[in-house]
C-alpha cells in the first residue's frame, strides 16, 4: 500500500499484462468524436475514425512526441501536432507534414502509435498492451455474464450519459477495488444516507439487502457481490406509481425477450470488480462504470460514468441522476464517506513497522460466500498474488450457488448473439 517498489512491480506485472477499461462505445456519438484518457499512465486518444471505427491511439506525436490532442475531449476530422505541425486523420494516418521537402526522398510519414490490442465486448472498450495476451472475453471469464446483465437493460441499447464524475483519492489505489464490493461497511461508513432514505421512505430493512446475495468468484481474478430484487428496496427516494409501473412494463417486455429467469436476475444489483482496476455497480437504479487509474503509491485518480437506458421515462431518468449525484457523485452522500474511510487508511499505514497487515479473513470459516463476508477480495488479491509472486493459492471452497444466480437468458439469446448485434 505504501511501497514505490510494489507500485513499479504492479505496473509491470499487472497493467502491462491486463486488458484494461478505457471507455464505452457510446461515449463517441459521432465520426471524429475523441476523448483523451491516462490509461497505466500512458496517453491515450479513445476515437471514432470517420468511417465509425472504435480506435485508440498513443496521444503522443510520433515526430518527438509532444501531446496531439490536449483537450479531454472534442470532434477533429484532422489532429494536429501544434510543436511543429505533423498532421494525422483519426485513422491515424499521417495527413501532413510541412515542409516535407526537408526529409530524404525515400522518408516514410509515421502514423499514430497504439496500444497492442484493443477489443470491446458489449460496448465496453478495453485495451492491452501485452500482444500476447489471451483474447478479451477469455480474460473477462464470468464477468461476461455480469456485463450481460447491465447491457441488456434497454431495448435500444444502454448508453452512457453525457458527463463525468472525476475524483482523486489520496490513498492506493487497491483500497478502491477493495471498497467498491465491500457489503461490511454499508451501514456503519454511509449512516447518513441510510437515514435519508429512511426519512424518505418511513422505513427500510437493511436485513432485506443481504439475505440471499452471495459473493462470486468469477474467475481471472474478477468477482462480485450479487443481490436479489429485495436489495434494491434499500436504495434511492420513493418513485410515484406511474414510474412504478412505467418500469414494471420494461420489465415484463424483457420478460418476453429473455425469459423469466434472466429478467429476474437483472432485477437485482451486483457490485463488480473486473481485474485490476474496472468496477462496474448497478445499484442504487444505476448503472455506475468507474475506473481507478493508480498515480504513485499513495495517491489515485477515479472516473466514473452513468450508463442508462435512452427509452426510460423523464421521471425515472430524474431519478436515475439524482442518485448518481447524490449516492455516488464526489460531492454525494455515499461517495465523500467512503473516500474518507480510504485516506484514513493510508495515513495509518504510517505505523506499518507496528501493524504491518490488513485482514480480510472475514467469512474464511464457511463455504457460503455472503455479501458483508471478504471473499470477494480474496478473489482479487488471489490473482494479484499470482501476477506479483508467480504463486497461485488454493482455491477457497464455495457452496453451490442458489438456482436464482445461474438464470440464463432464454436459448434464443446467446452472449454471442447479442454481442453480435
Ligand atoms: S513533435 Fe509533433 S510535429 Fe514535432
Ligand atoms: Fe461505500
Amino acid at each position: 500500500m505504501t511501497d514505490q517498489d510494489v507500485f513499479a512491480a504492479e505496473r509491470e506485472q499487472i497493467f502491462d499484462h491486463s486488458w484494461l477499461y478505457i471507455g464505452h462505445e457510446t461515449e463517441l456519438v459521432k465520426p471524429n468524436d475523441y476523448a483523451t484518457r491516462t490509461v497505466a499512465g500512458r496517453p491515450l486518444i479513445f476515437a471514432r475514425d470517420a468511417k465509425g471505427k472504435t480506435r485508440v491511439w498513443v496521444n503522443s506525436c510520433p515526430h518527438r512526441g509532444a501531446m496531439l490532442c490536449r483537450d479531454p475531449k472534442g470532434n477533429a476530422r484532422f489532429l494536429t501536432c501544434f510543436y511543429h505541425g505533423w498532421t494525422f486523420n483519426t485513422s491515424g494516418e499521417p495527413v501532413s507534414i510541412p515542409s516535407e521537402e526537408g526529409y530524404s526522398p525515400d522518408f516514410e510519414r509515421i502514423g499514430l502509435a497504439a496500444p497492442a490490442k484493443v477489443d470491446s465486448y458489449r460496448g465496453f472498450v478495453f485495451v492491452s498492451f501485452d500482444p500476447d495476451i489471451v483474447d478479451l472475453p477469455t480474460y473477462l471469464a464470468g464477468a461476461t455474464e455480469y456485463l450481460d446483465l447491465v447491457s441488456d437493460q434497454s431495448e435500444v441499447g444502454m448508453r452512457v450519459l453525457p458527463g463525468t464524475h472525476e475524483y482523486s483519492v489520496k490513498a492506493n489505489w487497491k483500497l478502491l477495488a477493495e471498497n467498491s464490493y465491500d457489503g461490511y461497511h454499508l451501514v456503519s461508513t454511509h449512516q447518513r444516507y441510510l437515514e435519508m432514505i429512511t426519512a424518505a421512505h418511513g422505513k427500510i430493512d437493511v436485513s432485506a439487502g443481504s439475505a440471499g446475495a452471495r459473493a462470486i468468484n468469477l474467475g481471472g481474478g474478477h468477482a462480485v457481490i450479487a443481490a436479489t430484487p429485495a436489495s434494491g428496496a434499500l436504495f434511492g427516494r420513493p418513485l410515484s406509481e406511474a414510474a412504478k409501473s412505467e418500469k414494471a412494463e420494461r420489465f415484463q417486455r424483457f420478460r418476453e425477450m429473455y425469459g423469466d429467469a434472466w429478467v429476474d436476475r437483472m432485477g437485482g444489483s451486483r457490485n463488480m470488480v473486473i481485474f485490476p482496476n474496472l468496477v462496474v455497480i448497478d445499484l442504487v437504479m444505476g448503472v455506475v462504470i468507474r475506473r481507478i487509474e493508480p498515480v504513485s503509491p499513495d495517491y489515485m485518480e477515479v472516473s466514473a460514468w452513468h450508463l442508462a437506458p435512452p427509452e426510460e421515462g423523464e421521471e425515472l431518468h430524474k431519478q436515475r441522476l439524482d442518485n448518481f449525484l447524490t449516492f455516488w457523485g464526489p460531492g454525494g452522500l455515499a461517495s465523500p464517506d467512503d473516500v474518507e474511510a480510504l485516506e484514513t487508511c493510508q495515513r495509518s499505514y504510517a505505523a506499518r513497522g507496528e501493524l504491518p497487515w490488513s485482514d480480510i479473513s472475514r467469512g474464511m470459516h464457511t463455504p457460503l460466500k455472503s455479501v458483508g463476508g471478504e471473499y470477494q477480495m480474496r478473489t482479487w488479491w488471489g490473482r494479484w498474488h499470482e501476477l506479483i509472486t508467480g504463486e497461485a493459492l488454493p482455491e477457497e471452497p464455495q457452496a453451490p450457488l442458489e438456482d436464482f444466480f445461474a438464470g440464463q437468458r432464454s436459448p434464443k439469446q446467446t452472449s454471442e448473439t447479442v454481442q453480435a448485434k
